[in-house]
């Protein structure tokens, strides 16, 4: 008779399959979602969405039929970055933004096209990072860098470290500026602009102006992802904030406002909830059908992006909008004399 053996399994890796794991409570988060639940209407910074697996969800939304707007921008980085290469004969490059680096490298084989060329990675991300680099690094001659934190931060530590007399190209594309509102969003461009020194560049891609009737099933996809994204965001909460949404008890709903040329993303409240938080001891009400708004997502127009540019100190080099779906991909210089687009 064969005699089996139980091995038990290391006291560590028991603990850490049963468990979720344990996280330290940020007090920077903790004050931003007290702040924003706080609120009335209750809101939450769109940047919280974009932990590791939100991040991972937000790519599976760039390949959904619904959301055409990555896809425009590919089709843009494609046939453009190489007019950007030769309009920038030598230049390092850093993005803000870059998920798992997909637009990144194709931009990067286009525009290196043989020379050498550091790339800078700013994310909130480690794991969109890791991806970015990964990626990034199977382009010939190109070195990588990552940066962890929010794009401005980022930016000021790459400006930083920037190799002296060679100009910095900073993408800001996949419509990363629509989380912006847009008084906010011309600051970011000022403060940008202000980093920067004569003969840099900005490649900003930014989704245009077009009917609620495509926007909505862009942010509202048949598969669900969306949902999950956003719900997503009550998921990390709980987890690293100690909080007890009950998530199954949240609607996702994406809204347009002609007012303010903007989806919204909220998460509505099927039923009256009370939710703790436990990081912070605070508790918070939700009236049934009250929202919890989770990110705007602007359409912009190409003579409001010239004048925020040129307000902000840029010169317009050059502007490509996608015939398939209103996209553009604007490239601002810093005051270089003898300049045409
Ligand atoms: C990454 C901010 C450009 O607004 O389209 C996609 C995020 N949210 N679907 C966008 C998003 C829901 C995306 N941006």
């Amino acid at each position: 008779m064969k005699t089996s053996k139980v091995v038990p399994l290391r006291p560590g890796l028991q603990e850490r399959r049963r468990q979720p794991r344990a996280v330290e409570a940020s007090p920077v988060l903790a004050a931003a979602v007290r702040a924003g639940l706080s609120a009335s209407p209750k809101t939450l910074p769109a940047a919280l969405l974009y932990d590791d697996l939100g991040s991972a969800l937000f790519e599976a939304i760039t390949l959904l039929p619904e959301y055409e707007v990555t896809r425009a921008d590919l089709r843009l980085l494609e046939s453009k970055a190489g007019d950007v290469g030769a309009l920038l004969p030598t230049a390092d490059v850093v993005e803000l933004g870059p998920g798992a680096g997909r637009k990144a490298k194709l931009f990067l084989e286009r525009f290196a096209a043989g020379r050498a060329v550091r790339f800078s990675a700013i994310d909130v991300s480690e794991a969109a990072l890791r991806d970015c680099a990964r990626t990034v690094e199977q382009v010939p001659h190109v070195s990588v860098s990552t940066v962890k934190g929010r794009y401005l931060d980022g930016l000021n530590d790459v400006v930083a470290a920037r190799r002296p007399g060679v100009p910095l190209l900073v993408l800001f594309l996949g419509s990363n500026l629509s989380n912006f509102d847009r008084a906010e969003a011309q600051g970011v461009l000022f403060a940008i602009r202000r980093m920067l020194r004569e003969g840099d560049a900005l490649l900003l891609a930014t989704d245009l102006d077009k009917p609620a009737a495509q926007l909505i099933p862009a942010y509202d996809d048949a598969c669900g992802v969306t949902a999950a994204f956003n719900k997503n965001l009550l998921v990390r909460l709980n987890r690293e904030l100690s909080a007890n949404f009950d998530v199954s008890a949240f609607h996702h709903e994406a809204r347009w406002s002609t007012v303010h040329r903007r989806i919204e993303m909220h998460l509505v409240a099927t039923r009256p909830l009370e939710v703790t938080l436990g990081a912070t001891g605070d508790v918070f009400h939700f009236a049934h059908g009250e929202s919890l708004w989770t990110e705007s997502s602007h359409r912009f127009r190409t003579d409001e992006l010239d004048g925020w540019g040129h307000d902000a100190g840029f010169v317009t080099q050059a502007q490509w909008v996608d015939p398939h779906w209103a996209f553009a991909h604007t490239l601002f210089r810093v005051g270089t004399s003898g300049v045409t687009s």
